[in-house]
């Protein structure tokens, strides 16, 4: 069976060698070269699957690789990935613009999100073959909508509590990014040990997995760990959001699952999340407005490259009208729904208040039932790349 061939381009000798052992041993095939001359010519001339390299290299300037091998045909849609040791926020958001596809700082947990990395694209399809080995996996799950109050917050967080309920053997982290002011510290009535603002905060090297399965709060009865959001917006407008990306690559290192509420959002910020979510699961209302604005999110995020199999809708029903049916949404919205939540009066409301998660307080629901069965469907669309969730 042919293997994934990873175009290795790094000057330091051990380094090479420890990279190209780690690779090898996980199924993939490594070719190294130690200057960008010697990369640029290799990879035109082999095409390999993907290309990792140090951008601090003895003869070119790494990002002006990169560029090179962007600008050139054979290798424009090819996957390339920076592991370098240059560590500045401003240095990922050029790596980025360069065209990179993922900024890996060589730190501690460097290899280990580089092999989760490779093991997500290759789940979702964009490597050309299975890699063999004991890859671990994870998962970046998106939530948003294109109205606000629509439900987006009260689900992400059931949705989420739900997944570390069904997979209670790997570990959940949700991720607050609504800005200026979050709302899930508050539903789930977490105190704020640390939040996203002080993270972005701090440098690269005190932010470790360790660090976080440490000292992120953990809210009582829901079971995942939880980066409460800005809760000031004087926070909000200084956010460093270049931080976000290490902060991002550093929770999946951390945590099998990390949710993130967006929200109402398609800045940068939410891109940068978006692009890289393995599920994206957008909840609309069955109103006129709330679906032909879902239809241009939806839109917009296809023609952004985002993979239509990574879209997920849910229909939510937080008013007591009952608005249009599933079909009717489906063909004014050109997509498929895969679930819809009913109604459930102020009980939401209350559980919300409660800070209490629907399958403690109100089990026999039918929108708690609907709700752990669409986290039953989430799952398995995640462990079965490519395919279409099931439906409810
Ligand atoms: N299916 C439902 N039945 C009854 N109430 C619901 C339902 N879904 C959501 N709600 C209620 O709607 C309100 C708004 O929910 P939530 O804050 O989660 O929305 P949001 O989209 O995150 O809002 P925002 O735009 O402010 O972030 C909450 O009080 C919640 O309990
Ligand atoms: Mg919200």
């Amino acid at each position: 069976m042919e293997k994934v061939l990873i175009l290795l381009i790094e000057p330091d000798e051990s380094t090479a060698a420890f990279l190209r052992q780690v690779l090898s041993r996980v199924g993939f095939q490594v070719q190294v070269v130690s200057s960008g001359k010697e990369g640029l010519i290799n990879a035109w001339r082999d095409q390999p699957d993907i290309i990792v390299l140090e951008l601090n290299l003895p003869d070119l300037d790494g990002l002006e690789v990169v560029r090179k091998l962007r600008g050139d045909q054979r290798t424009s849609r090819k996957m390339i990935v920076g592991l370098t040791s240059r560590s500045q926020p401003e240095d990922t958001i050029a790596g980025l613009e360069a065209g990179l596809n993922q900024y890996i700082v060589k730190q501690a947990d460097a290899i280990d999100t580089l092999l989760r990395y490779l093991a997500g694209e290759q789940r979702a399809g964009q490597l050309r073959q299975k890699v063999k080995g004991p890859i671990p996996s994870n998962h970046l799950i998106a939530f948003l909508s294109a109205k606000g109050g629509v439900g987006t917050s009260s689900l992400c967080i059931n949705v989420a509590g739900q997944i570390t309920r069904q997979d209670s053997k790997h570990t959940v982290v949700v991720l607050d990014l609504v800005l200026p002011i979050g709302s899930l510290a508050q539903i789930t009535g977490s105190k704020r040990p640390i939040d996203l603002f002080q993270l972005t905060k701090m440098s690269s090297g005190e932010l470790t997995p360790e660090y976080l399965r440490k000292n992120l709060p953990a809210p009582k009865s829901w079971g995942f760990y939880l980066v409460p959001g800005c809760n000031d917006p004087h926070q909000a407008v200084n956010l460093q959001t270049d931080r976000l990306s290490p902060i991002i690559q550093t929770l999946q290192a951390a945590f099998t699952y990390l949710i993130v509420d967006i929200g109402r959002d398609l800045s940068h910020l939410a891109m940068l999340v978006l692009r890289q979510a393995d599920a994206i699961v957008m909840i609309l209302t069955p109103d006129e407005p709330g679906i032909s604005s879902s239809h241009i999110v939806r839109n917009y995020l296809l023609e952004e490259g985002v993979i239509k199999d990574r879209l997920l809708f849910l229909c939510n029903r937080p008013l007591a009208t009952e608005g249009l049916n599933v079909d009717a949404i489906e063909a004014a919205l050109g997509h498929k729904i895969n679930i819809s939540i009913p109604n459930m009066g102020a009980i939401f409301h209350l559980a919300n208040t409660l800070h209490a998660p629907l399958h403690l307080r109100c089990p026999e629901e039918p929108a708690t039932i609907a709700i752990n069965r669409f986290s039953a469907n989430l799952l398995q669309h995640l462990k079965q790349a490519g395919d279409k969730v099931r439906l409810p």
